[in-house]
């Protein structure tokens, strides 16, 4: 069975409190249980991870690399400036799909550019937690050929 890793960057560990009105009120274990059951439905398998802390999620990539799965990343802020993310995420070689809760591209100035939608198989945006469960399905897709 495939195995697919779903990484969070900073704050997301705040979901169910943290601006509400832009993320929604489910909260990140929620969030997690739910991509665990998605996956399961897909016929995939899915570990779920979350961290503030750059390096560490940069680690993960490369474990992810070297395991030869594949990644739904939502890179939070570090998705508008980290060229360290962004090569890590170049070196992934199985589908590697990257997904937001809201749809930057309606929000600041500063959220309009990625850094890592160039690397990435495709992006999913504005959708909240279905943005997670329709890149599960992408990924699955995507793994089938
Ligand atoms: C986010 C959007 C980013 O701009 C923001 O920094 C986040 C969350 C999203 O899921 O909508 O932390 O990635």
């Amino acid at each position: 069975m495939a195995h697919v890793y779903v990484l969070n960057g900073p704050n997301l560990n705040r979901l169910g409190t943290r601006e509400p009105d832009i993320y929604g009120s489910t909260t990140f274990d929620e969030l997690a249980a739910d991509c665990v059951a998605t996956a399961v439905g897909l016929g995939l398998t899915a570990t779920v991870l979350q961290t503030n802390d750059e390096s560490e999620l940069i680690g993960w990539l490369h474990r992810a690399q070297d395991e030869g799965a594949a990644v739904v990343l939502n890179p939070a802020a570090f998705t508008h400036y980290s060229y360290a993310l962004r090569d890590a995420c170049a070196m992934i070689t199985s589908p590697l799909v990257e997904v937001h809760l809201s749809n930057p591209a309606a929000r600041e100035e500063f959220r309009h550019t990625s850094v890592i939608s160039a690397v990435a198989s495709g992006t999913i945006a504005g959708f909240g937690v279905d943005s997670y469960r329709l890149g599960l399905r992408a990924v699955a897709a995507l793994l089938a050929g």
